[in-house]
């Protein structure tokens, strides 16, 4: 296969991807505003499995503007210490589905919102095509206890989307992170 090939299979492959991931249906973003813990994580990609020792359950903030866009700020626990940052999600013309720019990487990445009842979890699909295609799915709860069978059915969906076993976790949660606490 020519580079032309190569090129046009990336793009069927990508629009495959996207295609079958269906947002949650009658997608409310109200009802998903606010504080979310991020309490489970499937990333696809061969440098996370070197660090996913050191991740920490995260806090976000969902924030929706008025015209229907979000702010998303996280707090994350590093090696180096608590770590804020905000992020601008763009909606687009399907409810639950967002595209955001990443400045540190200079590409677009597609985030759905999967499966969400609201009150208790949320499963998030983030896309990007960055040389090859990864993935992650995170697993967003609104309190750091999450049931077992809502843990399952991150899992089974990371697993669905063909994340290897090892990279789906449940990481433990921050110790001063927000400082302020949970
Ligand atoms: C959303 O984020 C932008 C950029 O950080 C900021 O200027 C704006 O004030 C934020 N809006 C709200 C409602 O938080
Ligand atoms: C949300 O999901 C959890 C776990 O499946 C369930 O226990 C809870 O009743 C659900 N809440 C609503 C409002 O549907």
């Amino acid at each position: 296969m020519g580079s032309t090939g190569v090129a046009v299979a990336m793009v069927i492959v990508v629009m495959m991807v996207q295609a079958d991931v269906k947002p949650q249906r009658d997608f409310n973003l109200q009802r998903f505003a606010g504080k979310w813990y991020r309490v489970g994580l499937a990333y696809d990609s061969p440098t996370f499995l070197q660090y996913k020792s050191l991740v920490k359950v995260s806090m976000g903030i969902v924030t929706p503007l008025s015209n229907g866009n979000v702010n998303l700020t996280m707090w994350d626990q590093m090696p180096t210490g608590c770590v804020i940052k905000m992020y601008q999600y763009v909606a687009t013309d399907v409810p639950g589905q967002f595209t955001y720019f990443s400045t540190r990487h200079g590409i677009t990445k597609d985030i759905t919102v999967v499966d969400t009842n609201y009150t208790e979890y949320a499963i998030v699909l983030k896309h990007k095509v960055f040389n090859r295609e990864y993935t992650q799915v995170a697993l967003y709860a609104r309190s750091l206890k999450v049931k077992n069978e809502v843990y399952q059915k991150f899992k089974a969906f990371a697993l669905s989307r063909h994340f290897p076993r090892d990279s789906i976790l449940a990481p433990p949660t921050a110790e001063n992170c927000p400082a302020s606490g949970h």
